[in-house]
C-alpha cells in the first residue's frame, strides 16, 4: 500500500488471489472464463448463464451479459424479479448469505470471481457497494472515509485520502470544517455522498449501487446523479433503480429484468429480458416485455 491518493485504473490488475500451498496453476481458461467469457481489456464483467439459489428457491436463472469500463448500466425491472440478487453477485455479497449459492460464471477482468483462491475481501475493495439506505458508521466523517485505508493498513497520507474521495463525491464543500463531526448529524443526500466516498477511498475500479437515490429528495438525487456522470471516467458503475428517469438520464447501458411466474407453485424466478443501450431499451426495445415496463404498462 502505497500513500497515493485513490485512484482507479483503466489496466487494474488481476484480483489478487489468496496464497494456497500448492495449489496447482490455473490452466488457460482454468480461471472458469469459459469461450465466451469476454476478456477484452475493455470488459469488466461477463457473465454467463448465472443463477442465484435462496436455499432450493432459484430466485434469478441464466442471466448472460457483459460490462464495460466507464460504462454506467441501469439494471431496471419489478420488485422482486432479482435486481439486487444479481448486483450482489457482482462483488460477492451473495456469499454472506448463508442460504445463497450462485452458480455459472462471472469473470471479472479476465478473472473468475468465483475461484475458490480469489479472496472475498479484495473483490470487495475493488468493486464497492453503495446500498439503498445510507449507513455510515457512528463514527465522524473523517474516520468513515479513512476507515477502508486503515484497514488496509493505510498510516500515512490518509487525509489527502478524504479530502480526495470528499471532493470526488461532491461533499467536501458543505463538509471541510466539520471533519470531526458525528457523520450520523449529516443529512440523507450527504450521508449517501459520505457513503460515496467511503466506498472511493479505497481505490475500487467498480461501484455497485442499489437504489443509492431512493431515500433522497430530488436535488440530492440530482446531485449524485450528476456525481456519477463525473466520476464514470475514473470508475464502472452498475446501478438499480425503480426510477426510470433516472435510468434514462445517467446510464448508457440498461437490462431489463422480469419476473417469469410458475403457476404450478406461485413461485417467481427472476430472468435478464435484453440488455441493450439505454437509448434504444427506452425508444425501441426489441421485446414487448421491455417496452410494457419502460412505458408503465406493467410492474
Ligand atoms: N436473503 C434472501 N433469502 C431468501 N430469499 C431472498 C433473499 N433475498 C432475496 N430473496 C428473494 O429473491 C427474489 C429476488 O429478490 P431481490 O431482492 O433480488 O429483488 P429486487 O429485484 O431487488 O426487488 P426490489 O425491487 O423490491 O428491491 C425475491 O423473491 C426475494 O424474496
Ligand atoms: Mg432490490
Amino acid at each position: 500500500m502505497t500513500d497515493d491518493s485513490p485512484r482507479a485504473t483503466d489496466d487494474a490488475p488481476r484480483l489478487i488471489e489468496r496464497p494456497v500451498a500448492a495449489a496447482p496453476r490455473p490452466s488457460a481458461d482454468g480461471d472458469g472464463a469459459g469461450p465466451d467469457a469476454g476478456t477484452s481489456r475493455d470488459t469488466v464483467f461477463s457473465s454467463r448463464d448465472v443463477n442465484v439459489y435462496y436455499g432450493t428457491f432459484r430466485a434469478v436463472r441464466d442471466v448472460t451479459f457483459d460490462v464495460h469500463t466507464h460504462e454506467i448500466m441501469a439494471l431496471i425491472g419489478p420488485s422482486g424479479c432479482g435486481k439486487s440478487t444479481v448486483l450482489r453477485c457482482y462483488n460477492r455479497m451473495n456469499d454472506l448469505i448463508k442460504e445463497a449459492r450462485v452458480t455459472g460464471t462471472i469473470t471479472y477482468r479476465g478473472t473468475n470471481l468465483y475461484n475458490e483462491r480469489v479472496d472475498p475481501v479484495e473483490v470487495r475493495r475493488r468493486i464497492g457497494m453503495v446500498f439503498q439506505k445510507p449507513n455510515p458508521f457512528p463514527k465522524s466523517i473523517y474516520d468513515n472515509v479513512a476507515y477502508g485505508p486503515r484497514v488496509a493498513g493505510q498510516k500515512r497520507g490518509l487525509d489527502d485520502v478524504v479530502e480526495n474521495s470528499l471532493r470526488k463525491a461532491a461533499l467536501w464543500e458543505e463538509v471541510s470544517d466539520r471533519l470531526s463531526d458525528s457523520a450520523l448529524g449529516l443529512s440523507g443526500g450527504q450521508q449517501q455522498r459520505l457513503c460515496i466516498a467511503r466506498a472511493i477511498a479505497v481505490g475500487p475500479d467498480v461501484l455497485l449501487m442499489d437504489e443509492p437515490c431512493s431515500a433522497l429528495d430530488p436535488i440530492a438525487t440530482a446531485r449524485i446523479e450528476d456525481l456519477m456522470q463525473e466520476i464514470k471516467q475514473d470508475y464502472t458503475i452498475m446501478i438499480v433503480t425503480h426510477n426510470m428517469q433516472q435510468a434514462a438520464r445517467v446510464s448508457d447501458t440498461t437490462a431489463f429484468f422480469t419476473a417469469e411466474v410458475h403457476s404450478e407453485n406461485d413461485s417467481r424466478t427472476g430472468i435478464l429480458v435484453e440488455v441493450d443501450s439505454t437509448q434504444k431499451i427506452f425508444s425501441n426495445p426489441s421485446d414487448e416485455r421491455t417496452e410494457n415496463y419502460v412505458t408503465g404498462r406493467f410492474g
